[in-house]
C-alpha cells in the first residue's frame, strides 16, 4: 500500500501548511503530518508558542522534512519574512488543533504571532480544526468566533464529541488525523459526481442457519467501502448498503447495516428513489436456507440436509426497473474473466461492469480489475482499492448521462 498512496488523491504535490496551536491534541498533529505527507503532500509546519509545549519542532521537522517555523521573527536571508514565506505557494492551511484562543484570534484578525499572521496574509483556503474543553467550545463567545470564521469562508472541521483530556465527555474533541487527511483529499478532488445520489452495495451477506450459524463468504467489504469513499470524494451523496464487515464508514457516506440479501434488498429498493447511479460491489450469496431455525441446532450424529432456496438478484432486479439508474456491476471470477463477465454483463444488461479474479480481488487491500463497456474492455493496473476505486468512478463519470 505504501508504494501507492502517494497517487491515490489530489493532494500530490500540494503545499500545505499546517499550524499547530497548543492544546493536548497537539500530539495528533504528528500523525496528521505523516498522514498527508503519505498522500503526496508537501507539508509544513507553523507552531505556536503553547503548541512547542506540547511537541517538539524536531518531531514536524522529521516527519515534514522540512524546517519547522515557530516565530514571525525566524528569517534568515532566504526566507525573509517567515509569515508571507511559508504562506507563498501554498494550496491550503490547516490549523489543527485549533485552540479557543486562536480561533478567537483569527476571528480577529490578529497577527501578534506567526500562525496568525500566515493566516490573516494567505491567498488559499484556511481549515481550522477544533481541539478544546467541551465547556469552552460550547461558550458563546467560541460559538460566536467560530461564526465569524464560518462568514469569512474559513472551513471548520469537527470538532467531534466523546471523552476528553480533562475527563469530560462531549463535543470538542478534534477530529481524528484521518478524517481531517480525508476532508483535504475531498476538497481536492474534482467533484466528478456533484449534484449526483449513488447507492452502493458492499460486503458479504450472512444467510442465517440457527440463531448463531449462517452462510456467508469472505469478502472483506474493503471495495465496496473504497467506492463509496471515492463516490463521496467526488460530491455525490452516496448511501452505502452494507453487509457485516469490520470497517468504518467512509466520510461523508451514509451507511446502512444489513446481514441477508433478503434485508439488503429491501434497503437498496428503499433508498433508490432519485439515486443516478447503482453500484453493487457486494458478494450476495446466492442461496439462502429456506428455514432459519429458532433455536440452535442440536448435534445428533446423523447426516443433515440443509435445503437451500435462491436469492433474489439486487442488480438484475433494479437495473430491470424502467427508471433503473446507471447500474455498474461486478464479477469476482475464478478463471475466463473476460468470458464470465462479459455474459454476466448481457444478461443483466449493464452499461458498465467491473471483472475481477477472486485470488486479486477478495480480502486483500490491492485489486487488479478490468473494466467492460460498450466500448469492450479497459484493464486496470495492479493497485490499491482505493485507487482502482477512484479510476472506477471516473471511468463511470465519463459514462453516466449527463444530469
Ligand atoms: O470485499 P472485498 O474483500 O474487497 O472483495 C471485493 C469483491 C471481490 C467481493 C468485489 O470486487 C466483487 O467482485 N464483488 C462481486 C462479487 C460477485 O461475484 O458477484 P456475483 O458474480 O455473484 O454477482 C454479479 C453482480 O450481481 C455483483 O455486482 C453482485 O453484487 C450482484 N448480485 C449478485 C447476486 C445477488 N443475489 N444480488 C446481486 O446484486
Amino acid at each position: 500500500m505504501e508504494n501507492y498512496t502517494h497517487i491515490i488523491g489530489c493532494l500530490r504535490g500540494r503545499k500545505i501548511v499546517l499550524g499547530v496551536s497548543g492544546g493536548i491534541a497537539a500530539y495528533k498533529a504528528a500523525a496528521l503530518a505523516r498522514e498527508l505527507g503519505r498522500v503526496g503532500a508537501d507539508v509544513h509546519v507553523a507552531l505556536t508558542e503553547a503548541g512547542l509545549r506540547f511537541v517538539s519542532a524536531l518531531t514536524f521537522q522529521a516527519l515534514s522534512g522540512h524546517r519547522v517555523w515557530t516565530s514571525l521573527w525566524d528569517g534568515d536571508a532566504e526566507n525573509g519574512m517567515p509569515h508571507i514565506a511559508l504562506g507563498r505557494g501554498a494550496d491550503a492551511i490547516l490549523v489543527a488543533p485549533a485552540s479557543a484562543d486562536i480561533i478567537a484570534r483569527l476571528a480577529h484578525g490578529r497577527a501578534d504571532d506567526l500562525l496568525t499572521a500566515l493566516c490573516l496574509a494567505r491567498d488559499c483556503p484556511l481549515f481550522v480544526a477544533p481541539a478544546m474543553n467541551r465547556q469552552m467550545w460550547e461558550n458563546p463567545a467560541t460559538q460566536r468566533n467560530v461564526a465569524t470564521l464560518r462568514a469569512d469562508g474559513i472551513i471548520i472541521l469537527g470538532p467531534d464529541e466523546g471523552g476528553q483530556a480533562c475527563g469530560e465527555t462531549g463535543p470538542g474533541r478534534m477530529l481524528e488525523p484521518g478524517a481531517l487527511c480525508e476532508a483535504l483529499l475531498a476538497f481536492f478532488t474534482p467533484r466528478l459526481l456533484a449534484g449526483r445520489k449513488v447507492v452502493v452495495t458492499a460486503g458479504p451477506t450472512f444467510e442465517a442457519i440457527d440463531p448463531v450459524r449462517g452462510i456467508t463468504n469472505s469478502s472483506s467489504g474493503k471495495m465496496g467501502y473504497a467506492i463509496a469513499a471515492a463516490c463521496a470524494r467526488g460530491g455525490a451523496e452516496t448511501v452505502l448498503v452494507s453487509g457485516p464487515v469490520a470497517l468504518p464508514a467512509p466520510a461523508g457516506v451514509r451507511r446502512i447495516d444489513v446481514a441477508s440479501a433478503l434485508r439488503m434488498r429491501d434497503e437498496v429498493l428503499a433508498v433508490l428513489p432519485g439515486a443516478d447511479v447503482f453500484i453493487a460491489v457486494a458478494a450476495v450469496a446466492d442461496y439462502r436456507p429456506a428455514q432459519t431455525a429458532g433455536h440452535k441446532l442440536k448435534k445428533s450424529g446423523l447426516p443433515m440436509r440443509l435445503e437451500l432456496v435462491p436469492n433474489p438478484d439486487i442488480l438484475a432486479e433494479v437495473a430491470a426497473r424502467p427508471d433503473a439508474p446507471f447500474c455498474v456491476g461486478f464479477a469476482a471470477e475464478s478463471q475466463e474473466l473476460d468470458a464470465y463477465a462479459e455474459s454476466k454483463r448481457r444478461a443483466k444488461r449493464l452499461p458498465m461492469l467491473v471483472g475481477n479474479l477472486l485470488a486479486d480481488g477478495v480480502g486483500g487491500d490491492d485489486n487488479t480489475v478490468v473494466i467492460y463497456d460498450d466500448a469492450g474492455r479497459h484493464p486496470l493496473p495492479r493497485a490499491p482499492k482505493a485507487l482502482v476505486a477512484r479510476q472506477i468512478v471516473e471511468h463511470l463519470a465519463r459514462l453516466l448521462p449527463a444530469g
